[in-house]
């Protein structure tokens, strides 16, 4: 996909944490749509682009703090639809008023329609989450939707296509979200749909033709972001395209046998890169996992340029890009507003290949860096690509390194990769694979007394983290039945040298993070 994504809908972000929702949702239900910070699209206006239409997104700040002129949205002669603090700016900015909030409303509410024009649904069962809300609705404006206690939750302008909301749409827990930005577009934007994230492979193959005589490297994982991006470029580029997968010992044993697999079933060149000694040497004993994440970040940096330039020398192949399936979300993030403002604080440190040393002197080649991952999948299942491939789970870079909590050692490896082998067999076996985001097990550092045969057992503990996702953002714990959990964990204790007792982690995301280290 080209560098420069030409998007018809204006997702305008204010800093809510669903604004990559409002995006995904906007191009689920058929436009064409991108994040904008406002000031970004004030610099696209002044070169004479305009969108069909802009959503205004929620965010963490209140009107009375903001003082930035907005007019160059509000004055653009096409739909726009407020959401939450959207909404808020909205009013403020056409003459409502707007209370400061003292309590906030935030869960969910039961709304009331107060017009017979507005979109009918059956119930107005919303998400909401805001502080401030609109006492005066500004002159032209109705009031579509109040909330039980007589909050205004929804305006819309009498003459021109002009929508604010209180709630949220785009969060699975309200009602039929869809419905409001499908009225949004289609009823009051009088919009036509007419997208679909398959008609991307064009548009990605076009970017990647560019590049079709460069010899291109891809750090491949074998997961889905990067194997469909090896997959369409090698299209492209053919024998230019060289995939080299790192080993680093901290791997299942059905991530090898899927790389084999790969080599075996499709054209992709890839070669297998064992550097299981140089990364473990390294790691034996360390506990911290900001540390080893940060070690086998590095060693990955290392392992990849030597492996390359050895490769250049003996092959002689001089390589001019780097691919990388890099994914929307991880863009976004780098352009946040609060980050800029230094506000964001690192929760993991990512072991990322974007890190790769400039002496290398590879530019990148991203064909999707403005997809999401569901968007990533369709393209893979229209190249045809297995099924199984294009929906398997992830597994982070530092792969089960990050699974095996506190000191690593070989038996403790040995434990999770047992431990995950039993859980994808009864995963299969009940057909519940692809009923979870992810699934894996993690060793605890904890020591328990159980018994086993008729002796005193004093041993470790695996956790069971089963989670759904969309795209890893936030996650919800699976609940799972009972029986199967139970099969699991009988046979993790039984079959699993070191294994005591099996636990279930029913933490959501927030305030649990998906790994656990
Ligand atoms: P968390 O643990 O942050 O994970 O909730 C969100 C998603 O990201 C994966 N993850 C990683 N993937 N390198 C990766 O390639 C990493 O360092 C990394 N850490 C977490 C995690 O498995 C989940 O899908």
């Amino acid at each position: 996909m080209n560098q420069d994504f030409e998007a018809d809908i204006w997702i305008v972000d204010f800093g809510s944490q669903y604004t990559q929702l409002i995006t995904r949702k906007t191009r689920e239900i058929g436009y064409r749509s991108a994040i904008f910070t406002p000031e970004h699209c004030k610099e696209l206006l002044e070169t004479n682009k305009t969108p069909k239409a802009i959503i205004l997104s929620g965010g963490p700040q209140s009107v009375f703090k903001d003082d930035n002129d907005y007019s160059h949205l509000f004055d653009l002669e096409i739909p726009i639809l407020g959401i939450c603090y959207g909404m808020q700016l909205m009013a403020k900015h056409f003459g409502g008023v707007v209370a400061p909030g003292i309590q906030g409303e935030y869960g969910h509410a039961d709304l009331k329609s107060e017009s017979s024009n507005f979109l009918k649904l059956e119930k107005y069962h919303v998400w909401m989450s805001h502080s401030d809300h609109v006492d005066k609705v500004p002159e032209n404006f109705t009031t579509v939707l109040k909330s039980d206690d007589g909050i205004i939750a929804g305006i819309k302008h009498n003459s021109k296509p002009i929508l604010g909301i209180q709630f949220h749409p785009e969060v699975n827990h309200t009602f039929e979200g869809n419905k409001y930005l499908e009225y949004f577009y289609q009823e009051i934007g009088k919009l036509k749909s007419d997208w679909k994230s398959g008609q991307m492979v064009e548009e990605c193959l076009k970017h990647v033709t560019e590049y079709k005589d460069k010899k291109i490297l891809c750090a491949f994982s074998g997961g889905v972001d990067s194997l469909v991006a090896a997959v369409l470029t090698q299209k492209v580029v053919g024998d230019n395209l060289y995939c080299f997968f790192v080993d680093h010992g901290l791997l299942r044993p059905q991530d090898l046998q899927h790389i084999h697999l790969l080599q075996e079933r499709t054209s992709l060149n890839i070669s297998i890169i064992d550097a299981k000694e140089t990364f473990l040497s390294k790691l034996w004993g360390v506990d911290d996992p900001e540390e080893k994440r940060k070690i086998i970040g590095r060693t990955f940096i290392d392992v990849f340029e030597e492996k390359v330039h050895e490769y250049e020398s003996n092959h002689g192949v001089n390589f001019d890009l780097l691919l990388q399936g890099t994914l929307y979300p991880d863009v976004i993030e780098s352009i946040s507003p609060h980050k800029k403002d230094g506000k964001s604080v690192t929760i993991k440190s990512h072991h990322n290949v974007g890190g790769l040393p400039e002496r290398m002197k590879l530019s990148l080649l991203e064909p999707f860096r403005f997809l999401f991952k569901d968007e990533v999948r369709a393209i893979g299942m229209e190249l045809e690509l297995d099924k199984t491939w294009v929906y398997r789970h992830p597994f982070p870079g530092p792969g089960i390194g990050i699974r095996v909590l506190g000191e690593l050692t070989p038996e403790r490896i040995e434990a999770v990769q047992a431990s995950d082998q039993i859980l994808f067999e009864e995963l299969h076996s009940e057909n519940l694979y692809n009923e979870c985001w992810q699934a894996f097990t993690v060793l605890l550092p904890v020591k328990t007394v159980g018994v086993k045969g008729d002796y005193r057992a004093y041993e470790e503990v695996i956790c069971l983290r089963l989670v759904g996702s969309i795209d890893g953002m936030t996650a919800t714990y699976s609940e799972f039945p009972h029986a199967f959990l139970s099969k699991v964990s009988r046979r993790i204790t039984n079959e699993v040298k070191g294994i005591t007792r099996v636990v279930y982690d029913i933490t959501s995301k927030p305030p649990g993070t998906i790994e656990w280290e």
